[in-house]
């Protein structure tokens, strides 16, 4: 698997006015990068409509950070995946820890929503972890096991294809999150993609997986020589030109040595 994935969800970050700004920059520096990096960007929805626009003449993929499963209906304060098809999207991230933890999602509504994304050419980004209770009791690949499975229930190989996967360990993610060991990292990436094989024998060695939590300058490159990582989910790094583009260019420059 030769595509290297790195993107960056901006939670509810940035307005659309900074969007817009961040974007025209982000586009400069995409512009320079020459090597199989897919970039992508997942804004807030109010700033999707506009930043799809930046983004349109450019290699920069656009993704929502989450929607609801239905078409249409009476969900109050839900964007259907339907709308974001007005838009456009690239992708959409579904399962965020944010969105477990605040909201309560369970796997079975991540499913539902994984199979939405699908019927309207999205790529489903599906984010998985474990707590920090679950890694202190040993049991992180059982609970990564079973978010995986419940998530992808009932898809076929061919819709597989297009659903990328990120391993965001609650405890390493945001302000308070402790960064994890690459080792550790690496371990569990080899776990997820030995259960993607059993899985779907035949395309499970092909799907993204993608690492997040407190990827920063000083570990993002120990992460992605990981065996089966295939990608950086970032946030905070991110949301800073400055070190975004120290990353990206550092990263170019390791992958064609
Ligand atoms: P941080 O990189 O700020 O820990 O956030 C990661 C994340 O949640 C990406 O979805």
């Amino acid at each position: 698997m030769s595509k290297i994935w790195v993107g960056t969800n901006w939670k509810m970050t940035k307005t659309i006015a900074e969007g817009i700004s961040y974007t025209k920059e982000l586009k400069q520096i995409a512009n320079e990068l020459t090597s199989t990096i897919e970039l992508f960007i997942i804004p807030s929805h109010t700033a999707l409509v506009d930043i799809k626009k930046e983004v349109s003449d450019s290699r920069i993929k656009l993704g929502a950070q989450n929607m609801h499963w239905e078409d249409t209906g009476a969900y109050t304060g839900e964007i259907s995946p339907k709308m974001l098809d007005e838009i456009g999207l690239d992708l959409v991230e579904l399962g965020h820890s944010e969105r477990r933890q605040y909201y309560n999602e369970t796997d079975a509504e991540i499913n539902k929503k994984v199979r939405a994304a699908l019927k309207y050419g999205m790529k489903p980004l599906v984010c998985i972890g474990e707590n920090i209770d679950q890694k202190n009791n040993e049991i992180s690949q059982e609970v990564l096991a079973a978010q995986l499975k419940v998530c992808l229930k009932g898809l076929s190989g061919d819709q597989v294809k297009q659903v990328l996967v990120a391993y965001e360990p609650v405890w390493a993610i945001g302000e308070n999150g402790i960064p994890a060991d690459a080792e550790y990292v690496g371990e569990i990436h080899t776990f997820l993609r030995r259960t993607l094989i059993e899985m779907y024998p035949n395309i499970g060695h092909e799907i993204p997986l993608l690492y997040g939590g407190s990827v920063n300058l000083d570990n993002f490159l120990p992460y992605i020589d990981q065996k089966d990582v295939n990608g950086l989910f970032v946030g905070r790094t991110a949301w800073n030109m400055e070190t975004f583009t120290i990353l990206l260019k550092e990263l170019e420059k390791h992958i064609s040595e």
